[in-house]
């Protein structure tokens, strides 16, 4: 969208699509600020839009087609199965509303063009829910990183432990994308990125890792940097039930650094010091400040209210889930061929946008 000095005074009103697991936490975030009102929700269970309408006066509806013709929503907050994202995404967008969408952006690097393209030709903000980007933590460790206290990065290692797999539709790769590295690892991705910058290449192996199942649950992927700095992505759904381990591994030539997991302390698999930073010999907790999980999709919403209203870039645009899902996209290619993926290979021709260009 373009960048516009205009501050607007009055809430945005949001229509919010999808109330499960990840809706609940979208609307506790627009609940958390005044700039944002939410007017319409839309779920298929009448149970959750209901309860949802009776906390906040919105119009409930059931179909997300419903709610797009609430000419009173201004702004779109899409937290779908994967594969509706593109088809709701772009009816918001066509429409003239701003749209935040959960991640991944879109199933394919095809599907993220599409929407980045109506989002430039509608004028609209389109943001992606990359939300442990906003985890305080996070952004402590790459503001460490970015001010030099590590040195030069040079090996970022990004786990994903899960005990079990999630139910219902994300156990369909039709539905879902893929498997572990598209769901839940798409997080792995964004931190990395967020680390380490773009990779030039990808090289992964991953594995269906137990009977029964469809698609990946067990991985291990390689970003290369083409400077001798990597990071490495191992996932898997077979750690023991209850466990839930994303911790991150930052080492650089001058310091160390390690992130506790930001999921791992919400499920309570984890009550370490969040950030500390290894420099001058010796461990040191650094305090970042108090947030959760929970908190960190939270500020992902406000994020984009504030964005909306403010005319500014969101934190995490369009673009942005687009190169994430290309590196997905390239794991898969490694996976499935056997040789290392040029990143360039696969997000193909480049849509240029003003804030992409
Ligand atoms: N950021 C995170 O940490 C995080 C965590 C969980 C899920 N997610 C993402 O959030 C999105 C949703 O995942 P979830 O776990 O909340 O899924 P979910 O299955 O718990 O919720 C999806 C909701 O969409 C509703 N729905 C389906 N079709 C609909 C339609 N046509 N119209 C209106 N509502 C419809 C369903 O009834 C359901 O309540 C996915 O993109 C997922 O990857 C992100």
């Amino acid at each position: 969208m373009a960048e516009s000095t205009a501050r607007r005074a009055d809430p945005l009103r949001v229509g919010l699509v999808g109330l499960g697991e990840v809706g609940q936490h979208h609307l506790r975030g627009y609940l958390s600020t005044d700039r944002a009102r939410v007017v319409a929700v839309a779920d298929l269970s009448a149970e959750l839009t209901a309860a949802a309408a009776g906390r906040t006066g919105a119009r409930a509806c059931s179909h997300w087609m419903d709610l797009l013709a609430d000419a009173d929503v201004e702004a779109v907050d899409v937290s779908l199965p994967h594969d509706l994202h593109l088809a709701a995404t772009l009816a918001a967008l066509e429409s003239g509303r701003h749209v935040l969408v959960e991640k991944p952006l879109g199933l394919t690097v095809g599907e993220c063009d599409r929407m980045i393209e109506a989002a430039r030709r509608a004028d609209r903000v389109l943001a992606v829910s990359h939300n442990q980007v906003f985890f305080a933590p996070h952004v402590a460790a790459v503001d460490l990183v970015r001010s030099g206290a590590v040195g030069r990065p040079m090996m970022t290692r990004l786990r994903l432990g899960i005990g079990g797999r999630y139910p219902g539709w994300r156990l369909d790769p039709a539905q879902a994308g893929g498997g572990l590295l598209y769901d839940a690892g798409v997080h792995r991705f964004y931190m990395a990125r967020e680390i380490m910058g773009d990779p030039v290449a990808v090289t992964a192996r991953t594995d269906v890792a137990a009977p029964g199942l469809e698609s990946e649950g067990s991985g291990v992927v390689v970003l290369e940097h083409g400077d001798g700095s990597f990071a490495v992505i191992d996932a898997n759904y077979l750690n023991p039930s209850g466990t839930f381990d994303d911790r991150i591994e930052i080492a650089g030539d001058a310091g160390l650094i390690d992130l506790a997991g930001c999921e791992a302390a919400f499920e309570g698999f984890t009550n370490e010091p969040a950030l500390r930073l290894w420099a001058d010999g010796a461990w040191q907790v650094v305090e970042a400040a108090p947030m959760d999980w929970s908190g960190s999709v939270q500020a992902a919403v406000r994020d984009f209210v504030d964005a909306v209203l403010d005319g500014r870039r969101p934190r995490v645009a369009g673009e942005d889930g687009r190169v994430v899902v290309a590196m997905i996209q390239a794991a898969y290619e490694s996976a499935r061929t056997g040789r290392r993926v040029e990143l360039a290979e696969m997000l193909g021709t480049r849509v240029t946008t003003e804030a992409g260009a």
